[in-house]
């Protein structure tokens, strides 16, 4: 099938290449003109495991390329998908412009029967208003036009495994031909094992935001744990993983630590929020999520400032600074949020990251960069563990104590076991677990 993916983003160009490896002729377009003379280039926008080598791989293999003029791309394709960005408004309204913006060039420019896909995370709603938008657009000339829900819902860091081999595939339509055409888009994926879910589309729309709230749900019911925790000197890591032992709770998304940020969660909940109090129905539950997700980044700051008293004077090195481990991307990262917390107190703020320091840097000009950690500890008061890279692990603990001016670790990913750092010789503050008394 010819598809036209608008929007490079980390939704949209996995989805590029991921259409691609199924066998698709796929044309990925974006209204940045850099980015898709860079990626014409085969340069990637961000960092993202395995996805240059697929990119890659699929354009040398003809079946994918990039074109910023989407309007040319679009008459031939037999699905458009639209990957744009939907950043909140100061309300938390998600900001659909850009896909107004999309959803009407497709309809001024779709010449026959064409499926267009939401793929970007939308209201329960949008549909019909894309589906208004696309009558309009047609200038009375008869066009088989489909709108299709297709939420997405891949992780940063495995975006590329998840893609290709997802727990379940969900699609909303309203006609029986545009789920025919999305079933054998999706056919190899199917035929592998992947779940096809298909719903109504105010359904699938609903469902992405349900789904995303409910994750950082989790994630806020274990950080709320790990403050009772702290209090009574019970171990967080091990009340999640007696929970997770139940099959009806599951293990994942139970670690606590600084909270979840990202361009999704933060994003996706707000949006939530504000579609529940358009339709007249109060939902606390979902503020109370986004409450306990700053409660995170204000206890590890507090940890901090007990060990270290005042912060002017003092040099503090946060360990992680994108969002999650195996991204570049800074987006809402709760370790950017508490580097701007500290810096306000008066301390010096050097960051490392193996990915995210030139990001990092340009969303907060005041941290200090440095790409050795080891230099980063030189002369430092505290070290915090923000963000749970793998490599970090084998960091030499020995060697970081002798060049620290106070050997003192707040982990605010419980990357480290309490005995291997108290060992060490360091003054140590996990999540939600017994450290230094
Ligand atoms: C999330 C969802 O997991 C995907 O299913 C969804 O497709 C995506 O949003 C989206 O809507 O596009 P992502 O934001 O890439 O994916 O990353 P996650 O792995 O979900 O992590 C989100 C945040 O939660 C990170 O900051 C992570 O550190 C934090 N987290 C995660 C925790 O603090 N504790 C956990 O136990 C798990």
């Amino acid at each position: 099938m010819r598809v036209v993916v608008i929007g490079t983003g980390h939704v949209g160009l996995v989805t590029c290449g991921t259409l691609a490896a199924l066998g698709h002729e796929v044309v990925g377009t974006d209204a940045d003109q850099e980015k898709i003379s860079r990626l014409q280039s085969g340069i990637l926008p961000f960092h993202e495991p395995d996805l240059d080598a697929l990119v890659e791989e699929q354009a040398k293999d003809g079946r994918l390329g990039f074109t910023d003029d989407a309007s040319e791309a679009i008459p031939n394709a037999d699905v458009v998908f639209i990957c744009v960005s939907t950043p909140p408004r100061s309300t938390g309204e998600a900001n659909l412009v850009a896909v107004e913006q999309a959803v009407r060039l497709v309809g001024h420019r779709a010449s026959g029967r064409t499926v267009v896909v939401e793929k970007s995370t939308v209201p329960a709603g949008t549909a019909q208003r894309i589906r208004h938008v696309l009558l309009q657009e047609g200038n009375g000339v008869r066009k088989e036009l489909e709108v299709v829900s297709n939420p997405e819902f891949l992780r940063e860091g495995s975006a590329v495994r998840d893609s290709l081999e997802p727990d379940r595939i969900l699609v909303g339509a309203e006609r029986d031909w545009a789920f025919g055409v999305m079933r054998e888009l999706y056919a190899p994926l199917i035929a592998n094992g992947a779940r096809l879910i298909e719903t109504d589309i105010n359904t699938a729309e609903l469902a992405k935001h349900a789904s995303n709230a409910f994750l950082a749900l989790k994630i806020s019911y274990a950080n709320a744990l790990a403050r009772i925790c702290e209090r009574a000197e019970a171990d967080v890591v091990a009340v999640a993983e007696v929970m997770g032992a139940d099959p009806r709770i599951g293990p994942d998304f139970l670690r606590a630590g600084l909270g979840y940020g990202g361009s999704c969660f933060p994003k996706d909940l707000q949006a939530f929020q504000h579609l529940a109090a358009s339709l007249h129905y109060d939902f606390p539950l979902l503020r109370e999520i986004g409450r306990i997700n700053d409660e995170a980044i204000e206890a590890t700051l507090e940890k901090v400032r007990a060990g270290l008293w005042n912060l002017e004077h003092k040099r503090v090195v946060l360990l992680g600074l994108a969002f999650k481990p195996g991204t570049d991307d800074v987006r809402f990262s709760p370790p950017l949020a508490l580097a701007a917390r500290l810096l306000d107190g008066g301390a010096t703020v050097v960051g490392h990251d193996p990915q995210a320091m030139a990001n990092a840097k340009e969303e907060c000009p005041g941290l200090l960069a440095s790409t050795d950690p080891y230099e980063a500890a030189e002369g430092a008061h505290c070290l915090v563990v923000c963000t749970e890279w793998p490599e970090f692990r084998s960091l030499d603990l020995r060697r970081l104590r002798d060049v620290m001016a106070q050997p003192f670790v707040v982990d605010a990913r419980n990357l480290f076991e309490p005995e291997e750092i108290l060992a060490a010789g360091f003054s140590y503050q996990p999540t939600g677990r017994p450290g230094s008394p």
